[in-house]
């Protein structure tokens, strides 16, 4: 599958780093991101999308959705709750092994997580900002407790999920049964998790709600290796094709004293924004981790057996695991220019050179003067038409340069300006956000030539 082609005019040169204060001003100005119950003071680590976010969100869900689950005839999807029973916790080593160990600096009071400390600093005991002296590392368990039941002493404790994917294996033996699928298969879960985060912060980086999407791919031990490289070339290429700056996209592996309770294995796939290079998915070699602790724990047999040659085994994972929020932080990030003056655009422009199948708003419709009746009603018309295939915005208010460039900030594809030829002619000028370009178009052509841009395929 080719994600990248026909992709607008845009530079292959590098563009500076945009500072993250620049995109948590244009999130909330625009309505993308709002901080999480504001009128109160707000809460760490938690957010709120607006009407553009959720557009954008969805767009992202969307199109992994779409990868992952509907073009692989191997893969099928479902939605877990957010509360499971509190023995999965138990059963996957999270009550246990989840845990991050924290320093505070006794002087400027920073708090920092032991393994985002520099060698040296932990080494010498000092804290990285003021060189103050830093207390003995304390340790804390991440998942966020909650209870099930209203009666004091009936109410049996239990875990928001800390990581969405149990669901996949609490559910593996039932999409089995029920789906006929045969080992070599994977499921797909996209979903919040929550971590009680030591040190949250940089935005949607790093919060304590945040959304998860997972593949669990179920092999045969023997084909453990081939899966494993094919899943980790699949979804490089899968972040190369949302991006521009390809660039900033790199693999790392993880060392044997960073691996993660389950993995025997991992590789991050990382992306190199204004605060470093920096995880953007998890490709975790899980082996029979889960499926072997949730058979001892729960005392149910989670073994396969192949239908042919009936050898009986518990199957390997291979796991891919990403977040849309970052996934959200890192396309803004990625995209966001603020050019300056040319001799195309006077007074210079912020744009979002969002992919257009990712782009919250496809197109908006611009009549060219609002006070003209017969431009208005055929704008309206066109909008209304469009609005209907895609997210389709109406805007008359100001001049038309001021328009494109509201349109132009949001990351909006096409703008669509009716104009006095438009009433002779029925055609339309249709301008594109990255190189500006505008071309004239019949109005009957519109609706398909809008889809073959904006829609994936
Ligand atoms: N099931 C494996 C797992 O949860 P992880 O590396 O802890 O692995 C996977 O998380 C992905 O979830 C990360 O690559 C990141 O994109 C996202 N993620 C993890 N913690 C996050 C947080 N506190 N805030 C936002 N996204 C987070």
């Amino acid at each position: 599958m080719t994600q990248t082609e026909d992709r607008t005019s845009l530079s292959t040169e590098d563009t500076p780093l945009v500072p993250i204060e620049k995109i948590v001003s244009l999130c909330k100005r625009r309505g993308f991101v709002y901080p999480n119950s504001e009128i109160y003071g707000g809460v760490s680590g938690i957010y709120d999308f607006g009407p553009l976010g959720v557009e954008l969100r969805n767009n992202i869900r969307r199109y992994w959705w779409w990868s992952m689950v509907q073009l692989n005839d191997n893969v099928v999807g479902i939605e877990g709750s957010i509360i499971t029973h509190p023995r999965v916790w138990e059963a996957s080593g999270h009550v246990e092994n989840f845990v991050d160990r924290l320093v505070d600096c006794k002087n400027c009071k920073r708090r920092f997580r032991v393994d985002h400390l520099p060698a040296e600093n932990l080494k010498q005991n000092k804290c990285p900002v003021c060189g103050g002296e830093l207390t003995e590392p304390r340790t804390f368990n991440l998942m966020m407790e909650t209870y099930i039941g209203v009666v004091e002493g009936e109410r049996m404790k239990t875990y928001l999920r800390g990581e969405a994917c149990q669901n996949i294996y609490l559910d593996y033996d039932n999409v089995l049964k029920s789906s006929r699928m045969q080992i070599p298969f994977g499921i797909c879960q996209i979903g919040k998790a929550f971590r009680n985060e030591v040190t949250p912060g940089n935005f949607l980086f790093r919060q304590r709600e945040f959304e998860q999407w997972d593949l669990q791919f179920f092999v045969h031990p023997s084909e453990m290796q081939k899966w494993f490289d094919y899943w980790k070339a699949f979804r490089f290429e899968w972040y190369q094709g949302i991006i521009n700056h390809t660039d900033r996209l790199r693999f790392r592996a993880h060392g044997p004293d960073e691996l993660a309770h389950y993995a025997k294995q991992a590789f991050d796939i990382e992306y190199r924004s204004i605060i470093g290079w920096q995880e953007w998915e998890g490709i975790h070699w899980r082996q029979d981790w889960d499926l072997s602790r949730h058979s001892q724990f729960s005392g149910q047999d989670l073994s396969y057996t192949d239908p042919e040659t009936k050898e009986r085994y518990i199957p390997w994972i291979v796991e891919t695991s990403g977040g849309v929020d970052r996934t959200f932080l890192n396309l803004l990030l990625d995209a966001y220019e603020e050019e300056p003056q040319s001799g195309k655009d006077k007074e210079g422009r912020t744009v979002l050179h969002l992919h257009p199948w990712l782009a919250p708003v496809k197109v908006a419709v611009l009549p060219l003067q609002k006070n003209k009746e017969e431009l208005v009603t055929t704008a309206r018309d066109i909008h209304n038409r469009l609005k209907r295939l895609m997210v389709a915005q109406y805007d008359d208010v100001a001049n038309i340069g001021r328009r494109y460039r509201r349109q132009d900030e949001i990351g909006t594809p096409f703008c669509v300006t009716v104009d006095f030829q438009t009433l002779e002619d029925q055609t339309v000028t249709v301008r594109e956000r990255d190189g500006m370009t505008q071309i004239r178009l019949a109005i009957d052509e519109l609706q398909g030539y809008l889809v073959e841009k904006v829609m994936w395929r």
